[in-house]
């Protein structure tokens, strides 16, 4: 079998200790790993004054991961200039919070340079390399200016937008030209396969070979929809342990005859956050009779400190989540709970298995994992109903769940009562439907079929010559 080299902006080995690590892709990657002697490389999440590109490698669990440190500089206009000040409000429909700076695009065109030359003389002939998200679209072509003719394929975590937004980023055309440099290019969904075949037909002046197929720039590549899915065994194993059915009764124990709604989240503005407090405060105003019977507990990790918005957005939820336990709270009695740190996995496996609703609306979203961890963590034979919104990738797989629009505050609030009222054989038959998904769509499912679609991709040279 080859080797399989994964190389991703952020890397996060498992640890035993099954710690927190907050990040669909940190999570999928370190499960999708295990089983292949492979390489995990990127960033450590350190600075240093110079870069020197020296490597930090290390083994944990059968996973390999070697990272570099990354200059001041590199960490401003790369990871929060081009990727999360750029990029991410972009490819989440979010042109207003998109900053379009130079000094970014010039410092994500050196790190993708800085990697690959830090990575290709790790290459073997027989590697297979798997290049992660909107950080390191680049890589590939970075690696073929270097000569490396490995299979290469690229997955992208977060949504591929319409073509109406992606032409609003100054040199979009070159960003996508740099995507025909790998063999394989992968979406989460159909959607954003659609989005990007659109992009590349009426855009790039491309043609369509194949289904699979996409052409332009003069280049031929492989292009599919792979969903992402959680680590379904190791879901399960970890809820049997006991720190999750410690947690699970703690979280029982303190709403003792209440319902428990859960959401968790990286603090991200992408997430809904706001709109889904407004949701709970109005769910509160138009039930009065439900009041005492319900806790709304939000996870909210902070994330991207260093970016404004996402500094403004905390101070936002700060005070909303104030005011509705100002307006509903009693002596003995809050309506709200609203934490920002990180749990370990294991505890959070246990907070899910205790609620009856578990809330998921983000404005947009690659996929979420929080939506299958929190449809994995139920009791069969009394499930809580998973609230959705129809703009998370998961959307597409989870049919079952309650689908809502989530720039509703009125929408989740009736989703709200209709989850906490819903009898225990409708909870049943909807969960079961979304429990088998979760199980058979799983990251190893993800993973082969990504694999497996990049082996099968012609070879590189073949591929130019068609
Ligand atoms: P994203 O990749 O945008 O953060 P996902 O929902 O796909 O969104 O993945 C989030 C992952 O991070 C999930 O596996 C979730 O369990 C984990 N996570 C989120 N919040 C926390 C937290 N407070 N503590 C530990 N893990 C968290
Ligand atoms: O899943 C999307 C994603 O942006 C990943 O690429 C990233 O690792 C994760 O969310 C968490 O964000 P960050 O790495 O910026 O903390």
């Amino acid at each position: 079998m080859s080797r399989l080299i994964v190389v991703s902006n952020r890397v996060s080995p498992p640890n035993a200790a099954g710690e927190e690590t907050v990040g669909g892709l940190a999570m999928a990657l370190a499960a999708a790993l295990r089983e292949y002697s492979g390489l995990w490389f990127g960033w450590s999440g350190k600075t240093t004054p110079v870069f020197t590109g020296a490597l930090d490698t290390e083994t944990v669990d059968g996973v390999t991961t070697a990272v570099v440190d990354l200059e001041e500089a590199d960490l401003d206009e790369y990871y929060n200039g081009y990727a999360n000040k750029t990029l991410w409000p972009l490819f989440h429909y979010r042109t207003d919070l998109a900053a379009y700076d130079r000094v970014y695009g010039e410092g994500y065109s050196r790190v993708n340079k800085r990697f690959a030359a830090t990575l290709a003389p790790l290459i073997k002939p027989d590697d297979v390399i798997w290049v992660h998200d909107y950080h390191l679209i680049p890589l590939g072509r970075e690696l073929r200016a270097l000569g490396v003719k490995n299979r290469i394929g690229f997955f992208l975590h977060v949504p591929w937008p319409a073509r109406q937004v992606l032409t609003t980023l100054p040199g979009h055309k070159r960003l996508v030209e740099a995507m025909f440099d790998y063999d394989l290019v992968g979406f989460q969904t159909a959607e954003y396969l659609q989005a990007f075949e659109d992009y590349v037909l009426f855009e790039a002046g491309g043609s369509q070979p194949g289904t699979d197929r996409l052409r332009a720039f003069g280049r031929t590549i492989k292009v599919g929809a792979f969903p992402i899915g959680i680590d379904a065994p190791e879901f399960a194993r970890m809820l049997r342990g006991v720190t999750a059915r410690r947690m699970r009764d703690l979280m029982s124990a303190s709403t003792v005859f209440r319902n428990l709604i859960v959401g968790v989240d990286r603090l991200d503005y992408s997430k809904g956050l706001e709109e889904r407090f407004m949701g709970f405060e109005r769910f509160l105003a138009d039930n009065p009779d439900m009041r005492r019977e319900v806790l709304m507990l939000q996870i909210a990790p902070v994330s991207r400190e260093s970016v404004e918005a996402y500094q403004e957005i905390r101070g936002r939820l700060d005070a909303l989540s104030g005011r509705i336990n100002g307006e509903y709270a009693d002596i003995d009695w809050a309506p709200f709970r609203y934490v920002n740190r990180n749990y370990r996995r294991d505890e959070l496996a246990g907070i899910y298995r205790a609620a009856r609703a578990g809330l998921v609306t983000p404005l947009r979203d690659g996929m979420n994992l929080v939506a299958k961890e929190f449809v994995a963590a139920q009791d069969p034979a009394d499930p809580g109903v998973l609230i959705l919104s129809r703009f998370a990738g998961a959307a597409g797989q989870m049919r079952e769940a309650l689908l809502v629009n989530p720039n509703s505050p009125e929408e989740i609030a009736d989703a709200l009562k209709r989850a906490l009222s819903m009898d225990k054989t409708e909870r049943i038959r909807r969960w079961s439907a979304l429990f088998a998904g979760v199980q058979t769509e799983d990251v190893t499912a993800w993973r082969d079929a990504f694999v497996g679609a990049l082996a099968g991709a012609k070879e590189r040279r073949a591929a130019l010559a068609s």
